[in-house]
């Protein structure tokens, strides 16, 4: 059944505003302050903003007004933002991914008309919405919640597109997941913690604390594995991660090993999670590589409770200097390092950002962090050629390859 998502024909309007009454109707009072006419008035909503519906088989399943700049129907929006409502579905659209297509479609067109984000207000009770507004990246907006009349409590919803660098990263890691499951399958089936390309062993590091009772959050956790090996030692591990296909890995690994912790499909710049909740972030080559700095960093320090704990791996900075376009760390800087931060190589579109050491330091500390320790790893002697090719055993014997950062909330 192909479903077609379109702007109202005024010959529908009646049967529009049927289809509004009859969803609407186990959440509003009959005689509530005239909410149900509100609803009726279709022509009113078409005058002042777009009202789409969902067409099957020239059925009418579904209807949503799309208000994208504001004006009579505005209600919560701000500058620049769009804003929908009066999402309804048919009883015959129901379970059929209706709601979930009218969504996507003012998602899509939000960011096609460069709104900076689409809010809505709805019903505490209308708990099936909110199931779908969360599955589409929505998160709870409390500062916004507001009461149209006495009595009748609306709370906010609020979605942002993501930023450029990480759209590309996700693209980029939905492509590239079905090349780490291998990986997974190793370092799941692992009995002690390593770090990084070189399973440098973190009995003789020491970088992260006792994880025993421990609320942890893995920032970027992609297939999961430090998370499972927190939670082996008595830890309560949350994952959260862009890549919906890198989590199907995680999940896999889960019920394989019949380890189960939350995992949230979320960027780590805006982690749907609130403050104060953990006592150790931690990212092996997640955030620390792929999102801003400032941003996840900032989101680490909203996460964590006052002493709580940051652990981060990422590559060196004389790693990143020596990296040219393509081809394998050499023994020349061939980068600068004043600027550094987003970098990018011609033969893919992912984004990542390094940072010299005073750059993070100053970064660790503008979001309350202190520096307790910078770990630099080498290759062991004897290592194995790398499962990648950018970094040969003899140049990480040479030069540290890898950064393991620790830094602690005030
Ligand atoms: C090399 S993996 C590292 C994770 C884990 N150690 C592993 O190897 O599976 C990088 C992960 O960072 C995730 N990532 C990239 N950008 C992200 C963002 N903005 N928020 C959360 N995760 C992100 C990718 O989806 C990917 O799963």
């Amino acid at each position: 059944m192909p479903l077609l998502i379109r702007p109202a024909e005024p010959a529908e309007f009646g049967a529009v505003a049927d289809l509004c009454v009859a969803a609407y109707a186990p959440f509003v009072d009959a005689d509530q302050d005239g909410y149900a006419d509100v609803l009726r008035d279709v022509a009113a909503r078409a005058a002042a903003a777009e009202v789409l519906v969902a067409e099957a088989d020239g059925e009418l399943l579904g209807t949503i007004t799309f208000v994208p700049d504001g004006g009579a129907l505005g209600e919560i929006a701000e500058a620049g933002e769009a804003e929908f409502r009066m999402l309804a579905v048919a009883p015959a659209g129901q379970g059929r991914g209706v709601g979930t297509a009218l969504m996507r479609h003012v998602l899509d067109e939000t960011a096609r008309r460069g709104r900076t984000g689409l809010v809505c207000s709805s019903q505490p009770a209308m708990r099936a919405a909110h199931r779908v507004y969360e599955r589409l990246g929505f998160r709870r907006d409390p500062r916004r919640d507001w009461s149209p009349v006495p009595g009748v409590d609306l709370i906010a919803f609020a979605w942002r597109p993501l930023p450029d660098h990480a759209r590309r990263n996700q693209v980029s890691w939905d492509a590239e997941a079905a090349n780490y499951v291998e990986a997974a399958r190793r370092n799941w089936a692992a009995s002690k913690i390593s770090w990084g390309t070189w399973d440098v062993p973190e009995a003789e590091i020491g970088a992260l604390p006792p994880a025993d009772g421990l609320d942890v959050i893995e920032l970027g956790c992609g297939t999961a594995y430090v998370s499972a090996w927190l939670a082996r030692r008595g830890a309560r591990p949350v994952g959260v991660d862009l890549s919906a296909k890198q989590l199907e890995t995680a999940r896999a690994m889960q019920a394989e090993h019949g380890l189960a912790f939350p995992l949230h499909h979320a960027s780590a710049e805006d982690v749907p999670l609130p403050d104060a909740g953990f006592d150790l972030a931690v990212s092996e080559y997640g955030a620390s590589l792929w999102c801003d700095p400032d941003a996840w960093v900032a989101e680490a320090a909203r996460l964590l409770r006052p002493g709580g704990l940051l652990v981060f791996l990422t590559n060196s900075l004389i790693a990143t200097l020596c990296s040219p376009d393509t081809g394998p760390a050499g023994e020349r800087l061939v980068r600068d390092q004043r600027g550094l931060r987003a970098v990018t190589y011609p033969d893919d579109d992912a984004v990542e950002f390094h940072l010299a050491h005073g750059e993070w330091i100053a970064t660790l500390a503008r979001h309350g962090f202190a520096v307790e320790a910078l770990h630099e790893l080498y290759a062991p002697p004897g290592a194995d050629p790398a499962r990648f090719e950018w970094v040969t055993p003899e140049w990480a014997r040479r030069w540290p390859h890898e950064e393991l950062w620790r830094a602690r909330k005030a």
